[in-house]
């Protein structure tokens, strides 16, 4: 059986630098546009980091559609925004402080009213606000909020935001919880969330239990429970435009993934993803919905052309490999139900 779609795209990838960024970058080959989150170890904050940014990585691969982030840390004005915008960049990201991986100089939830000059700034100029919506720490009491709890507990947060900026186009990242879900289902259009291939497959005993402690499907939201699991289930294969594919392929070395304290981020390369979200649609029988997920809806709230050529997969099965240039994937090692054939 094989099933034909249009090529999709990634609306949420890490790609790092050096090395590594070598390492991984033809492991985003297959998707036709991929949006390039700037958290590297110095964020990508500036006009002149974008363009250097980008440069490094059409060096790499000249035919690699990069859609170029900004991250939105303490130092960001909307003078400093608009230079972005000029530069290229098209998406505005934030990583609260403290939240995922290199975020140290991500703003607050707790300040982002102080930031309101620049989300102006990017609903002026028709930027993406794509967030990482998670608050791990009290601002009050100054205690760590349990992981699971996370992403709920920023929902207020983000609701201020919604009301604040009718007009300015919002993504909840990597929606992990059925409340998450329902939240952005009931928001306003320029409201949407893009969902990983990780948090359809885990919940919270995968990671932390079966097969013993997996560190590798340890990520940021971290995985939750069944009904959650579901829920982003059945809002992929909706056909709502609302969701749409972004891997959050966070690559990280072995030795950063072992031991004590696991670095969070799971290295999906896209051909796991795709066969992998093949196998999840056509699990369901609604493989008809799949290219609405990964080349359709994203490209619609971006405001992009559909890529113009096709993929075909094939039911045939096909083992991960244990590693990609080094990097342990997602799924190393498991057999998977579909393969691309062209
Ligand atoms: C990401 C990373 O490592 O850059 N980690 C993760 O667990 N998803 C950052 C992020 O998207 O939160
Ligand atoms: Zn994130
Ligand atoms: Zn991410």
């Amino acid at each position: 059986m094989e099933t034909t779609i249009r090529r999709g795209d990634d609306f949420h990838t890490h790609l790092r630098e050096g090395e590594m960024l070598e390492k991984v970058l033809p492991f985003s080959n297959i998707w036709g546009r991929v949006t390039v989150m700037g958290n590297l170890s110095k964020p990508v904050a500036t006009a002149h980091d974008v363009i250097k940014y980008r440069n490094k990585i059409l060096q790499l691969n000249p035919k690699f559609i990069p859609i170029m982030s900004v991250m939105l840390v303490n130092s960001a004005t909307p003078e400093i925004l608009r230079k972005t915008f000029e530069a290229g960049a098209k998406v505005l990201k934030l990583i609260p402080g403290g939240a995922s991986t290199n975020s140290s100089e991500g703003v607050g939830l707790e300040n982002l009213h102080i930031y309101y000059p620049v989300l102006e700034e990017a609903q002026k100029l028709g930027m993406i606000f794509s967030g990482h919506w998670e608050l791990a720490t009290n601002p009050l009491g100054g205690e760590e909020i349990s992981e699971v709890e996370r992403e709920e507990r920023a929902m207020p947060y983000l609701e201020k935001i919604i009301a604040s900026f009718p007009n300015l186009k919002i993504i909840v990242e990597h929606a992990t919880t059925k409340g998450m879900i329902e939240f952005v289902k009931n928001a306003p259009a320029n409201v949407a969330s893009t969902l990983t291939v990780h948090h359809a497959l885990l919940t919270y005993n995968r990671v932390y239990h079966c097969d013993g402690i997996n560190p590798f499907n340890y990520c940021k939201p971290v995985a939750k429970f069944v009904y959650d699991r579901k829920a982003i289930v059945e809002a992929m294969i909706s056909g709502n435009p609302k969701f749409f594919f972004g891997s959050d392929s966070a690559p990280h070395l072995p030795e950063r993934k072992r031991g004590q304290n696991p670095a969070a981020g799971i290295f999906t390369p896209a051909e796991v993803a795709l066969t992998m979200l093949t196998e999840i649609f056509d699990s369901f029988g609604a493989l008809s919905e799949l290219e609405n997920f990964i080349s359709m809806s994203g490209a619609e709230f971006y405001d992009l052309p559909l890529n113009k050529d096709f993929i075909t997969l094939r039911r045939k099965k096909w083992t991960v490999p244990k590693d990609y240039n080094g990097i342990v994937p997602f799924m190393a090692g498991h057999e998977l139900k579909w393969k691309i054939v062209k």
